[in-house]
């Protein structure tokens, strides 16, 4: 890709924006150092917003180039969509009752109906009318249904994907665009009918290990940190073939929930990670053939990290578990790790900042879900693998070959969401990969909830604070099944992509 056709895409995104200012810089020159910059970039991606219209989102390293004019480029997104969208109809005059009714019964009232956690009800016409314009704005940015990968960029399948088609997203907009009509009631589907089990991922759990009674979490004062280790009385030796924490109670008030098997007390009290929720996160739902062992009298241990919400708030959590078959074992044993890890972050006040982690994989892996982790400031967070240097004997080794794997360029505060791979397209990596975490944090007073954009920012556990890693679940594999898995793994992008 040359520098023709870079500096293409800034004019045309600029002057779509009417920012051409903004992005030659105040002093002129901006842009011109920046072509020269980017002739060494290999990453520039392309974002399909509909089937006409081209939205040109930049990769990672525009990111360092341009972070003052970070939140600019988001704006400019977010103007492009619109047009986009309002010209993309798929459908002529949609109303309530026939055309966005099904759309939200399948992607919204699992969270936007009573007692769910959302914070009002899109079951009815009524419920919804006065949120059109809300909604038009939450659909269009692909903040709602809550799903903030980038869709584009590395890979682009998932299990459990919850988004909006860019056809429904158009049928909602031009639905808000032309007054909300209601139609004729009619045409309304049944409504949908929930169960209690519709707030697993992981289906009906074959069994719950909830925390025997709530806690009361005090209304106001700092966060708190609760441990609660729960003896669940395992007689045998299990394998688990998918698993999810997820609150009972107090989902408002619960920053996250890891789960950790606890096998010997004595030796280990804390145990080995298990799964984790944060507001939004699905479950893990481990590929076929691999599972994690929970061994016979292991225990589990929760950790609850509580944020007071303004009133006394009762908390409960729960462990679910889906078990392989007594007697089958599955071929690989799966986990999930930190990578990338950044502990000494520097965020100055008022500015975008860029911090890389790094973790080399030992053997190789099949990497089967990504969760970016940050707090309050974080703004974006991308993966890429850095592959060994396929001749190392050579005089010329050349460059190391990299691939995005994935990228959330636009997180949301508060949710924190696993992106599990679908199976014939998760990374399969060579052992000696060097797995690059890249994460962009945003402390300056454009990113709505930071606290206090003058304060410089640095590592901690407190949700003021920050942290920087990605949760990776993974397995390792053997020398020829990683051949047969690569090989089939490039056969299914060739084909797909
Ligand atoms: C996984 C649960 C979940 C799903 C699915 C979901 N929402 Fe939400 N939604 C929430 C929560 C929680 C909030 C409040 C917190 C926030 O804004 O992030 C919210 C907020 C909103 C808001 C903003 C309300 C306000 O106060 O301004 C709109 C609009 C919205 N959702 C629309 C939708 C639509 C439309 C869909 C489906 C296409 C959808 N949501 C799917 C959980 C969900």
């Amino acid at each position: 890709m040359g520098d023709k056709v870079l500096n293409g895409v800034i004019d045309k995104e600029a002057s779509l924006a009417g920012l051409h200012q903004t992005v030659d810089g105040p002093d002129g020159h901006f842009r011109q150092n920046n072509i020269d910059a980017l002739a060494h970039i290999h990453i520039i991606y392309t974002t399909r917003v509909s089937p006409t219209t081209r939205l040109h989102v930049f990769s990672r390293a525009i990111f360092d180039i341009i972070q003052p004019m970070l939140r600019d480029l988001f704006f400019i997104s977010c103007a492009c969509a619109t047009m986009a969208f309002a010209a993309d109809s798929p459908v002529k005059d949609p109303t309530f009752s026939k055309d966005i009714a099904p759309i939200f019964q399948k992607a919204c009232q699992n969270c936007h109906r009573p007692g769910s956690i959302a914070p009002m009800s899109l079951l009815t016409y009524k419920d919804a009318r006065p949120w059109a314009r809300s909604i038009r704005e939450k659909v269009i940015t692909r903040v709602m249904p809550p799903w903030h990968i980038d869709r584009n960029v590395g890979v682009s399948k998932f299990k459990e994907d919850p988004s909006l088609t860019d056809d429904e997203i158009a049928t909602i907009v031009a639905w808000a665009d032309h007054g909300a009509p209601e139609g004729n009631p009619a045409d309304l589907p049944a409504p949908r009918q929930f169960s209690d089990t519709d707030k697993w991922h992981i289906g009906a759990p074959d069994r719950i290990i909830s925390m025997k009674t709530p806690y009361t979490l005090k209304a106001k004062g700092g966060d708190e940190f609760l441990d609660v280790d729960i003896d669940p009385g395992l007689t045998e030796d299990m394998y688990i073939a998918a698993v999810e924490t997820k609150p009972d109670l107090g989902f408002k008030a619960i920053h996250h929930a890891t789960t950790n098997l606890v096998e010997d007390p004595e030796d280990d009290p804390v145990g080995l990670f298990l799964n984790e929720y944060a507001i939004g996160k699905a479950a893990d739902i481990f590929p076929p053939n691999t599972g994690r062992l929970l061994k016979a009298g292991s225990k589990i241990h929760f950790n609850l990290h509580l944020h007071p919400v303004g009133t006394e708030t009762p908390v409960q959590v729960s462990l679910g578990l889906r078990f392989f078959p007594k007697g089958v074992v599955p071929k690989y044993v799966a986990f999930t790790q930190h990578m990338g890890d950044v502990n000494e972050l520097d965020l100055p006040a008022g500015q975008i900042s860029r911090n890389d982690g790094y973790f080399r994989l030992p053997r190789p892996a099949v990497l089967s879900a990504f969760q970016p982790h940050f707090h309050t400031l974080g703004k974006a967070q991308c993966v890429e693998a850095i592959y060994p240097d396929v001749r190392p004997d050579s005089a010329r080794p050349g460059p190391a070959r990299t691939e995005t794997l994935s990228c959330v360029s636009n997180a949301q505060f508060g949710w924190s969401l696993t992106y599990p791979y679908a199976d014939d397209v998760a990374p399969v990596l060579p052992a000696g990969t060097v797995i690059h975490v890249i994460t962009w944090h945003d402390n300056s007073d454009h990113n709505p909830h930071n606290l206090n954009p003058k304060n410089w920012k640095g590592y901690g556990q407190r949700t003021i604070d920050e942290m920087s890693f990605a949760w990776i679940s993974l397995f390792y594999v053997d020398e020829a099944d990683y051949k047969e898995r690569a090989a089939a793994r490039a056969r299914a992008l060739g084909a797909s992509y």
